[in-house]
């Protein structure tokens, strides 16, 4: 008999038939002679209860079979007896596939720490947390597809390994087949990278996006969903090494369009997480109010469901940089000196503080930011008329900060190229970028959404080594 997964299980209606489930006991109790087994496949965080009756089944059947072991039973489903749950399967085959010892299994059933679970990632997709975590990134990533391909757009795949940092930042893990004990230099004494395997130096990317703008410029709208890497040395809550970015490109979008796309987008992910991850969301909610009884009424966040939905429902706050300068400049943090960093002039980059108190304190919604001074920003995006800001959006999410960034791109091929060479960019290197402006070129515009930044919005988690499997970070790549 094939088995049934528990979620469709558990919306059934029909009773009194044999069914067969397999999973992993999440909990038993019972007496001498029957014992009530919470079993779990994965498919939902609700488990299907078991009854299992030693005199009918064997005395010694549940001998050493705790928590963690992997069954495979076939039983009656009934109406349930007990409270609690609306069916139950009573054991008629009892097959133990798998005993976890719990002598040295680590995960009983009580509260374990987020640091404690970070340690053995590679168990802790048996928690209830990392369970429905694991349930809803699925389900974003989902929606990001449909929210794209519903609208027209193609997913692009990028490369992976390219010889173009994007960003201008740097910030890049080299790729190479170059013996690191001996590495073959030329005349100069510099690294030969003519001797590497791509015949030059090569990095992970760290963004999809000039390549993406290649493919929008004939395909019109397109998207990237892929990994991106960056090696900067940031140990915090809100920075991954190694994290995935949802690129849109769109020819013929200006800026506010293009701030337009990217609040229907948030909008309806946070939507579909809402209609189609109750239970998770539910149990999640729980967890954090859990964890927020010990703080102060004004630290307390909103409970995550109601935050949704407010997200979902409300327009976000359009500002620009220099509006922002001045509410921050006459904030009180400022004039009290609270900030780690100070805003003394207009130019001054933001920092996480100074976004999350825009957010947080002053505007109580999720705010896009426009118009950033030129130099604080990258190369590529579109000079205002001013001359000295540029059509650049930021959006800034609650408890997170930064959660979008993107821009209008430069169109123009002259002032590319002078603001190229202003930041010592080698045209030669980006002739095939340039090309887009030299034939056909049209205004467009993108963004980059970081994925596990919309993660932790989603789950209301804080760390953002809980929102992706297996984290990468400075010092961390167990697994
Ligand atoms: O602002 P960023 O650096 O923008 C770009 O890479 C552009 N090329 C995007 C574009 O216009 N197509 O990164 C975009 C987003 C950030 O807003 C943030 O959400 C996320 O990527 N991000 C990170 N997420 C996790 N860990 C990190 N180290 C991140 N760095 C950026
Ligand atoms: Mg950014």
């Amino acid at each position: 008999m094939k088995r049934t997964i528990i979620r469709d299980l558990l919306k059934s209606e029909e009773f009194d038939r044999t069914v067969v489930v397999k999973g992993w006991i999440r909990n038993r109790r019972g007496s001498k002679n029957v014992a009530f087994v919470a079993l779990n496949d994965g498919s939902t965080i609700n488990n299907v209860q078991i009854v299992v009756d030693f005199e009918k089944l064997g005395e010694n059947i549940m001998d050493g079979v705790g928590v963690g072991s992997s069954l495979s039973v076939e039983g009656q489903l009934i109406e349930s007896q007990g409270g609690g749950q609306k069916m139950e399967i009573v054991a008629e085959k009892f097959e133990v596939l798998g005993i976890a010892d719990p002598k040295t299994y680590p995960l009983q059933p009580k509260k374990h720490s987020l640091e404690f679970l970070r340690e053995i990632a590679h168990l802790r997709f048996r928690t209830n947390t990392f369970g429905a975590i694991t349930r809803i990134r699925h389900a974003m990533i989902f929606s990001v597809h449909q929210f794209f391909n519903d609208r027209g757009f193609y997913n692009i795949h990028t490369p992976i390994i390219t010889s173009s940092d994007a960003e201008g930042a740097g910030e890049m893990f080299q790729v190479t087949t170059l013996d690191l004990q001996n590495t073959p230099m030329n005349e100069a004494n510099e690294v030969d990278y003519k001797s590497d395997f791509f015949g030059k130096k090569t990095n992970l990317t760290v963004s999809g996006q000039l390549e993406a703008e290649l493919a929008a410029l004939a395909m019109g709208q397109v998207y990237t969903f892929g990994p991106t890497f960056r090696a900067e040395n940031s140990n915090t809550t809100r920075h991954l090494s190694e994290f995935w970015m949802i690129e849109p490109e769109v020819a013929f979008n200006d800026i506010v369009d293009n701030m337009d796309l990217a609040e229907d987008m948030l909008k309806y992910c946070v939507q579909y997480a809402l209609d189609n991850c109750k239970d998770d969301l539910e149990f999640l909610s729980k967890r954090l109010q859990e964890e927020e009884k010990g703080k102060k009424e004004a630290d307390r966040s909103m409970e995550l469901i109601e935050k949704l939905n407010f997200v979902a429902q409300n327009d976000f706050e359009r500002v620009t940089y220099t509006e922002a300068i001045r509410i921050l400049k006459n904030s009180k943090p400022n004039k009290k000196k609270k900030f780690d960093y100070v805003i003394e002039d207009w130019g001054a980059d933001l920092q996480s503080e100074h976004e999350r108190y825009l957010v947080e304190k002053h505007f109580k919604k999720p705010v896009i930011l426009i118009d950033y001074p030129a130099n604080i920003k990258a190369f590529y995006m579109k000079l205002n008329e001013d001359g000295k800001t540029v059509r650049a959006m930021d959006i800034l999410f609650p408890g997170i900060g930064e959660i979008v960034g993107g821009s209008e791109r430069e169109a123009d091929l002259e002032t590319l190229k002078s603001k190229m060479a202003a930041l010592d960019i080698p045209e030669d290197e980006m002739y095939w970028y340039l090309d887009t402006r030299r034939f056909g070129s049209v205004p467009h515009s993108g963004f980059g959404l970081g994925f596990e930044r919309m993660m932790l919005f989603v789950t209301g988690m804080s760390n953002i080594r809980d929102v992706i499997p297996f984290p990468r970070a400075p010092k961390q790549a167990e697994f």
